[in-house]
């Protein structure tokens, strides 16, 4: 059983709502992925909300219902998007009410994953990997302010890192 909800952040394309299912999965948590909670709340996908209502909008929605999920009961395990680390507020609230797992991958290795991606608005550009290398400086640093524990995922099998991050939410139990 969980005692806290384990909240994993990272890039977008890092595989958080992949291993976030899968180590709900083996947990017997409930899996909870704040993209799809937002995209039900707002009726349309991210990325047209994104072209109509614009970036500031869709952070404030974001704010909101992260900390709507954070206040929920059981303990849950929540995969969070690439940006909800930016605001001050949002990582003091997850780093407070559950264990951060920060899953790091390169933005070379993102960018290969991405490359046929439609669905990011902010990668929706001429040169997604100087995007990807812009938005890793700025929030690596984030990412690692809100984590209790960073997880490398480049080399690793999806079981792996799912493997790798049940065994530390053992040991920080102990
Ligand atoms: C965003 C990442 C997306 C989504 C939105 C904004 C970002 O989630 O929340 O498009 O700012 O990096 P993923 O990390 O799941 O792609």
């Amino acid at each position: 059983m969980l005692e806290r909800h384990c909240i994993l952040v990272g890039m977008p394309g890092v595989g958080k709502t992949t291993i976030g299912r899968r180590l709900a999965n083996r947990l017997g948590a409930e899996f909870v992925d704040l993209d799809a909670v937002i995209e039900t709340e707002i009726g349309c996908p991210i990325r047209t909300y994104f072209e109509h209502q614009g970036e500031a909008a869709f952070r404030d929605i974001e704010a909101r219902l992260l900390e709507r999920a954070l206040a929920a009961e059981p303990p849950c395990v929540l995969s969070t998007g690439g940006g909800a680390v930016l605001r001050a507020g949002n990582r003091q609230a997850m780093h407070q009410l559950g264990t951060v797992m920060y899953l790091r991958s390169s933005p070379e290795h993102l960018a290969r994953r991405l490359r046929n991606d439609t669905k990011r608005p902010l990668l929706q550009v001429d040169d997604p990997l100087k995007k990807l290398k812009e938005l890793y400086a700025e929030r690596d640093p984030l990412y690692r302010e809100a984590a209790h524990y960073v997880v490398e995922t480049q080399r690793g099998s999806v079981a792996t890192v799912v493997g790798h991050i049940a065994m530390q939410l053992d040991l920080m139990r102990a």
